[in-house]
């Protein structure tokens, strides 16, 4: 057997492996009524954003060609930033190619070796991995616990201590504490860092988010915002001092070694600011549908915690939640099994969202099929 015989048996192994304990992830087709993608506001398939982009796209070269330092920064990126840094009303923006690269980009760059990081337990992949590359040391506190966060908050530190969050959570669906989280990090003279992924666009009068929200931009160091969610599109932005803004540009690796978004992208952005700006009813529309499919879900007896458009259906077991899914899909509904790594063990779920184009007849029915499988599935 050659080396790489050898190799491919031992990858085969780890496949079979997945497979068993029903962590197997394949690529699907999507397929049915949407209840898991990140396009909160519909805006993905909206012709506003695809005739923004066929203008740009007339006037601009397909590719950037380059990284932002190198040729690939464009005038575009430029009025996209400003809009974006006035959008969070932050002092400034930049723009990344995804909220992973900008949370990874962010996080090595502001964090030092001697820092101190406490990252919520539930934080996202990309912040965790973030804080990895920073090499700071690292303490996970439980899951929106301020006393947890206290505690550590107290522990003997050499350089600074950053307080790192989403502001509502991926996969939970349930909102930090943002006001009370702030004040302890400022008790404790730490630096607080807020991934609204899954808030831009949904939350605040102008729709940035959950810091504009609740009025803490000038009481935290940056906050990052993903273009690939509720703006339709794709990219991340993080807003803040425009100090940190040259710092990234000049020491944000996924910044600095990777070339620039397909300037198209910019018009795309720019495109859902301007729905954002004039539809704030979209946004109070998805909040309502998302009330409506919890009451709905709470009638067919599921727990459906949370707050946001993001509701977690908690089934416990990997093979439940996949049974589940292939069931709900069988009668029309596009939703997907999440299981550990993604969600830690023994809570695989479906993670499902609220969706503005969703009919408030389909999130019903929706609501009635999740009881109905769960039932029959316990008889
Ligand atoms: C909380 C959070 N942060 C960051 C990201 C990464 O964003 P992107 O998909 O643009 O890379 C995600 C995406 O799933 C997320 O849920």
């Amino acid at each position: 057997m050659t080396q790489l015989d050898d190799y491919l048996t031992e990858l085969g192994r780890d496949l079979v492996a997945l497979r068993d304990a029903g962590l197997l992830r394949r690529l699907r087709l999507p397929r049915g009524i949407d209840f898991v993608s990140n396009d909160y506001l519909g805006l993905a398939d909206d012709p506003r954003l695809r005739e923004a982009m066929r203008e740009a796209l007339r006037t601009t070269p397909v590719g950037s060609g380059g990284s932002r330092l190198l040729r690939g920064h464009h005038a575009l990126f430029e009025r996209l930033e400003e809009r974006l840094a006035d959008f969070c009303q932050a002092e400034a923006a930049l723009l990344f190619a995804t909220g992973y690269a900008a949370n990874v980009g962010l996080l090595q760059t502001l964090v030092g070796r001697d820092d101190l990081v406490l990252s919520d337990e539930r934080n996202h992949a990309s912040l965790i991995d973030g804080i990895r590359l920073s090499g700071a040391h690292k303490v996970l506190y439980r899951h929106n616990d301020l006393g947890a966060l206290e505690a550590a908050l107290a522990l003997p530190r050499e350089g600074r201590a950053f307080v790192v969050t989403e502001s509502v959570f991926s996969m939970d669906g349930d909102l930090a504490p943002l006001p009370d989280l702030v004040a302890l990090a400022e008790g404790h003279e730490a630096l607080v860092i807020v991934d609204e992924a899954h808030a831009t666009g949904l939350y605040g009068s102008r729709g940035s988010g959950r810091v504009e929200e609740l009025g803490l931009r000038a009481r935290v160091l940056a906050t990052v915002h993903t273009g690939g969610k509720a703006l339709g599109s794709a990219g991340a932005w993080v807003a803040g001092p425009a100090a940190l803004r040259d710092v990234l540009i000049n020491r944000a690796r996924p910044f600095v070694f990777s070339t620039a978004p397909l300037p198209a992208l910019a018009a795309a952005l720019e495109a859902a600011l301007d729905v954002i700006a004039a539809e704030p009813a979209r946004r109070s529309e998805v909040h309502r549908k998302a009330a409506l499919l919890r009451g709905a879900l709470h009638r067919s007896g599921l727990p459906a915690p949370g707050e946001s458009p993001i509701i977690p259906v908690i089934v416990g077991g990997n093979t439940a939640a996949l049974t589940l899914q292939e069931r709900l899909e069988a009668v029309g509904f596009d939703v997907r099994a999440i299981r550990p790594p993604t969600v830690p063990p023994g809570t695989a779920r479906l993670r499902v969202t609220t969706r503005y184009p969703v009919s408030d007849a389909d999130l019903v029915r929706f609501a009635a099929e999740v009881g109905r499988i769960l039932a029959d599935c316990a008889a």
